[in-house]
C-alpha cells in the first residue's frame, strides 16, 4: 500500500563554505533526513518514493552514510528530450505527445550554481575547473558535468563506509565522468569499468554501430566493499572440451597457466566479468513499460546482487520507472527511488501493484495542498499536467487537466 505525503517548502543551496573544506572532505553530517526504521516487518519498510529534483532530496532528506549501494543511470548528454506517446501509458490522447524527461543542455544559471558549488571542493574541484578551462565556459557538456558533479558529490555522502556506486553513463561522456569520480572518490576507489554489452536491430551508419552502455563502478573502500563472487555458465566451446567439470591447471616456472587435461569435480561455471551480455528489453516484452531508456531488470539484478546484501539500502536518484527498485524489491533489499518526472512516478507505482503486490512503500513530495499545486504549476506546466491526470484517475487527457490547471486559477 503506498502513503501519500508532500514534501515541506524549498531546500537552501548547498553551503559552499562546507564545501571548501580542506582536502574536499564531505560536509559534517546534516540533521533530519529520511530515518531508518529498525526491524524487517512489511510495516516498518523504510522504502520511499520520492517525487522531485535529486539534488533537493540528497540535500535535505537522506541521512548521511546511510545507503549500501547506489545506482544511478542519469541522462547521458544524448541531446534528445525523451518523448512518449499517452497511447503507451493507456491513456485517451492517442497520438498526443508529451516530454517525459529533457537530456538536452545549455549553460545557465542552475549551471552557474552548480559550478559555483562544487569549483572548490578538493579534486573534484579541480578537475571541474579543469575541464572548464579546456572547454570553455558556455559548453553543454560542461553544463552536462556540472549538473553531474554537484550531484556525485552528495551521493558520495550518503555511502556507508562499505558502500558503493554503480554509474551508468555511455561513451559520449563516460570518460569525463570517470575523471570526476576519480576525482571525488580517489582512484584506488575505482572497482570496474563494465561493459553492459547488447544486440540491437543493425542500421547503416558511416561508422561502426554502438552495442553498449558504461557503467562505472567505484568503492569507498574497496576493501570494505560488498562483493559476492557471482558465475556464468561457461562458452559453448569449453563445455565441450571440458564436459562441465573444471579443468585442472600447472603453472611454469614463468608464471604462466598451463590447462591439463585431468579433469576433477564439477565446474561452478566462470566468474562473472566486466562485460555483461544482457539483451535490451523486446519491443513485444511484458517487461516494457514504454518508459523510454528502460533498462532491463537482469541488468540491475545483476548489479545489485553483486555488491549488496538482503535488507541492505539500495538508492537510485534517476529512477525512471523503477527498474532498480523493482529488482531491489525483489532481491529482498530497502530501496529509495527519486526521479523528477511525475509520470516515471506513477509508472513505478503501477510497475509494483502489477509484479510485487506485497510491497510497501511511501511516496513523497506530490502536492498535496492548493499552494502546493500552484507552486508545481508555475514551476513547471508539464509536470502539473501530469499530476493533474494522475489526480483525476490516471484515465484524464491533459486537456482535461489543462482545464484543471484553469481552474485553479
Ligand atoms: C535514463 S532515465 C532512468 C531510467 C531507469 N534506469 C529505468 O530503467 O527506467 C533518467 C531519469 O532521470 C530523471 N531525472 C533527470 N533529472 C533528474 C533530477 N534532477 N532529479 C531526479 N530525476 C531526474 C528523468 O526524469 C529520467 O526518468
Amino acid at each position: 500500500m503506498a502513503l501519500v505525503e508532500g514534501i515541506d517548502g524549498s531546500t537552501a543551496p548547498l553551503d559552499s563554505q562546507e564545501l571548501r573544506a580542506e582536502g574536499g572532505q564531505l560536509p559534517a553530517a546534516r540533521e533530519g533526513g529520511v530515518m531508518r526504521k529498525s526491524g524487517s516487518g512489511a510495516s516498518a519498510s523504510p522504502n520511499t518514493l520520492y517525487y522531485g529534483d535529486n539534488l533537493d532530496i540528497l540535500k535535505n532528506k537522506i541521512k548521511d552514510e546511510s545507503v549500501d549501494l547506489i545506482y544511478l543511470d542519469p541522462p547521458f548528454k544524448s541531446g534528445t528530450n525523451y518523448n512518449l506517446l499517452f497511447q503507451a501509458a493507456g491513456l485517451d490522447a492517442v497520438g498526443e505527445q508529451v516530454e517525459a524527461f529533457k537530456d538536452t543542455w545549455k549553460w545557465g544559471e542552475s549551471s552557474e550554481r552548480a559550478y559555483d558549488e562544487v569549483r572548490n571542493y578538493g579534486k573534484l574541484g579541480l578537475a571541474l575547473s579543469g575541464i572548464r578551462k579546456w572547454l570553455g565556459d558556455r559548453n553543454e557538456m560542461m553544463a552536462y558535468l556540472a549538473m553531474m558533479a554537484v550531484r556525485l558529490v552528495h551521493m558520495q555522502h550518503k555511502l556507508k563506509p562499505s558502500g558503493s556506486i554503480f554509474l551508468h553513463c555511455d561513451p559520449v561522456a563516460s570518460h569525463y565522468l570517470k575523471i570526476l569520480l576519480d576525482a571525488l572518490f580517489g582512484g584506488g576507489s575505482f572497482q570496474n569499468e563494465i561493459i553492459w554489452s547488447y544486440r540491437r536491430w543493425p542500421t547503416k551508419a558511416s561508422r561502426l554501430q554502438r552495442m553498449h552502455d558504461v557503467i562505472l563502478f567505484y568503492s569507498i573502500d574497496p576493501e570494505q566493499a560488498k562483493f559476492n563472487i557471482r558465475y556464468q555458465d561457461p562458452t559453448e566451446s569449453s563445455k565441450k572440451r571440458w564436459k562441465g567439470k573444471k579443468q585442472n591447471v600447472t603453472f611454469d616456472l614463468l608464471g604462466h597457466r598451463n590447462p591439463t587435461a585431468e579433469l576433477s569435480e564439477e565446474s561452478v561455471g566462470v566468474p562473472l566479468n566486466d562485460v555483461l551480455k544482457i539483451p535490451v528489453i523486446a519491443p513485444v516484452s511484458k517487461e516494457r513499460l514504454g518508459y523510454p531508456t528502460q533498462k532491463p531488470l537482469r541488468l540491475l539484478q545483476q548489479i545489485i546482487d553483486v555488491a549488496s546484501d538482503p535488507g541492505d539500502l539500495i538508492l537510485d536518484p534517476f529512477c525512471g520507472c523503477g527498474t532498480a527498485v523493482d529488482a531491489a524489491e525483489m532481491l529482498g533489499r530497502e530501496w529509495i527511488g527519486i526521479d523528477i518526472a511525475h509520470y516515471a512516478v506513477t509508472l513505478i507505482e503501477e510497475r509494483l501493484a502489477r509484479w510485487r503486490p506485497g510491497a510497501t512503500y511511501e511516496v513523497f513530495g506530490r502536492p498535496t495542498t492548493l499552494a502546493g499545486a500552484r507552486d508545481l504549476a508555475q514551476r513547471d506546466k508539464f509536470q502539473f499536467e501530469w499530476w493533474a491526470a494522475w489526480l483525476l484517475g490516471g484515465r484524464a487527457t491533459r486537456k482535461k487537466a489543462r482545464m484543471m490547471a484553469l481552474m485553479g486559477e
